[in-house]
């Protein structure tokens, strides 16, 4: 699996596999699976409800710890010092490990509270319980206010980012500042459909001979996104990796680039309501 260097010098693989709404024994099995067959890296959190699962995947897979990446993050209710300290100790025994590789602010909710969840971060990650911490769904007002009372600069923001919604300059801006953006929807979760009947990808999965999902995926990866897809299905799982044998030409990464809509089908960070 391809790595990206994040700013702290730590690896990430650039695909990991998503696991929101995978439950119980389809997350544990599509966890195994995707281990099986060379993912490298697991996006979880608390708030899915499958820490367990995930992390008992992960033993059984017979991997070392240190070659898989997990990343869990903190809900919004759960924001504060000590009471993000509390989430992270439930999240690792949870998950029955030592130590997470990320560790996320999973929505931002007041400056204040994003500074004081940060807070807790920073000083886990200097105790050595997590490996690189960071934010989810921060847009620039929210990275800016965080960087006023910040020490340690994020290593990552995960966003929702796909075909329609190319999110060109938090790319740009993240890229000043060092934070690598990962894509979650990468397939645009339950509109998934949608984008698979998108008629430039159809095109250029029969020029590539790879599937639309596949081309979807390799350009947000050359444009240097991490990528979450998620599936709880083997074969796809398998497909959804199998992106690193062909590159997009730049004309072609071009017209994908005016396919952007501007479109959100999670909640906007600014509007949430909880
Ligand atoms: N930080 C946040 O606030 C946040 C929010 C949302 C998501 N995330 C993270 O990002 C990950 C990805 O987002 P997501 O799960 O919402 O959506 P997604 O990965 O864009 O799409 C998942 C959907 O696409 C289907 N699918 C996967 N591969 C496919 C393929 N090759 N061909 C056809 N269909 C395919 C899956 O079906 P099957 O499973 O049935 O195969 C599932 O219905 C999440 O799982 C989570 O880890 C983070």
């Amino acid at each position: 699996m391809k790595t990206i260097t994040l700013n702290n010098g730590n690896l990430i693989p650039q695909i990991g596999l998503g696991t929101f709404r995978s439950q119980d024994n389809a997350a544990y099995e599509a966890v195994k699976h995707a281990l099986k067959v060379g993912y490298r890296h697991i996006d979880t959190a608390a708030i899915y409800g499958n820490e367990a699962e995930v992390g008992r995947a992960i033993k059984d897979s017979g991997i070392a710890r240190e070659e898989v990446f997990i990343t869990s993050k903190v809900w919004n209710e759960d924001q504060g010092y000590m009471a993000t300290r509390r989430a992270l100790k439930r999240s690792l025994e949870k998950l029955d490990l030592e130590y997470l590789d990320l560790y996320l602010i999973h929505w931002p909710k007041t400056y204040a509270s994003s500074a004081e969840t940060y807070k807790a971060l920073e000083d886990l990650y200097e105790e050595g319980l997590i490996r690189a911490i960071g934010v989810s769904n921060f847009s620039f007002h929210h990275l800016e206010h965080l960087f006023a009372t910040a020490n340690i600069m994020p290593q990552v923001n995960q966003v929702e980012c796909h075909l329609y919604l190319q999110n060109e300059k938090l790319l740009n801006f993240c890229r000043m500042h060092g934070i690598h953006l990962e894509a979650y929807a990468p397939l645009m979760s339950s509109h998934v459909k949608e984008l698979l009947q998108d008629e430039v990808l159809q095109k250029l999965a029969r020029k590539y001979h790879k599937t639309a999902a596949q081309i979807a995926l390799r350009f947000l990866i050359e444009r240097e996104f991490i990528i979450l897809p998620k599936s709880v299905t083997p074969a796809r799982i398998e497909e959804n990796a199998a992106i690193f044998d062909f590159e997009l030409s730049d004309e072609d990464i071009h017209t994908l680039r005016k396919r952007n809509r501007g479109r959100r089908y999670f909640p906007d960070p600014d509007n949430i309501g909880f």
